[in-house]
């Protein structure tokens, strides 16, 4: 059952014990199989911080049907692109944060600004950020997406996320919402189905980045056994079809001794952001922190509005 598995993975005494985590790097033949990408043309890779197609590896499992995970196809600078837009840029306006919500931020303040200041209240600052919302924006009160409050997606998910459904044979996606949640060590997300979309055909793409995860999986109710999978850094999970309405959340964030933003194995040229100023902040966040950035489309084609 869902609710056990989540209390047995989430307890701190005594730990877990992870032997039954499914981790794709260690593949276990009886539950992961490889899968193969569809062929997609362009040279959009490169520009979205990945490496190029032919080197990824994409499994999908027995036990879970319409889940597709993608081992970290991100080169080193890309793993730096987007883990620094997730904390500078997408947890200010226009998009909106708990800390809006909570009335944390004075008027020209942004998190990032506070948090990595010389003031004193960078220190506290800087763990309270928790959520962030890009695109029609999730109301969590009602569980609904509102036109009202709607945001531009950035065009870099957008072109991420379009490319990413493309290499799985999803050739129309649009990404309309995004929900970042920021995980400190002992954070944990409750489990829940994402059921608000309205486009529930479409795929959710979700991205993980910085510390580990062990991310629990189980069926359409709550009765159902789950699996708890290992999500590294890179990683990016598609949950559609039988999936799409699964339960799922986070019980435990691990910490990772593989860091996929320090190593550079990958001879890339893309490098916007590697070695800034800016990468260094991001770097020392992400040492004891989780991002998962989940994209959606929210609306069926051709439908205009909410
Ligand atoms: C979500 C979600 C899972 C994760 O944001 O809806 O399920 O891996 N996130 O953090
Ligand atoms: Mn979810």
């Amino acid at each position: 059952m869902f609710k056990d598995s989540f209390k047995y993975y989430k307890s701190r005494n005594p730990p877990p014990d992870l032997k039954h985590v499914i981790d794709v790097r260690y593949v276990d033949a009886t539950k992961v199989k490889r899968a193969s990408t569809c062929h997609v043309t362009g040279p959009q890779d490169e520009i979205l911080g990945l490496k190029p197609i032919k080197h990824w590896k994409l499994y999908r499992f027995f036990d879970i049907a319409d889940l597709i995970i993608i081992q970290n196809p991100f080169t080193r600078n890309g793993q730096r692109y987007w883990i620094t837009k997730c904390l500078r840029d997408y947890s200010r306006k226009p998009y909106v944060s708990n800390l809006d919500a909570q009335k944390l931020l004075n008027n020209n303040d942004t998190w990032w600004d506070v948090s990595f200041g010389n003031s004193e209240r960078a220190v506290n600052f800087l763990p309270k950020l928790r959520w962030s919302t890009l695109g029609y924006h999730h109301n969590w009160e009602t569980k609904r997406y509102t036109e009202e409050t709607k945001t531009d997606v950035p065009f870099e998910i957008c072109d991420l996320t379009q490319f990413l459904a493309r290499t799985v044979g999803f050739e129309n996606f649009k990404a309309e919402a995004a929900i970042i949640n920021y995980y400190r060590m002992n954070s944990t997300l409750a489990g829940h189905t994402d059921h608000s979309e309205l486009n529930i055909d479409a795929p959710l793409i979700s991205l993980s980045f910085g510390q580990s995860a062990i991310f629990l999986i189980g069926g359409l109710t709550l009765a159902d056994p789950a699996n708890a999978l290992l999500l590294r850094s890179g990683d990016i999970l598609i949950m559609f079809g039988a999936s799409r309405l699964r339960h799922h959340g986070v019980p435990k964030i691990l910490q990772t001794f593989d860091v996929p933003w320090a190593r550079d194995e990958w001879n890339d040229r893309y490098s916007p952001e590697s070695d800034s100023e800016d990468w260094l902040k991001a770097s020392r966040y992400i040492s004891e922190a989780r991002i998962n950035l989940s994209v959606r489309q929210v609306l069926k084609t051709g439908q205009i509005t909410v």
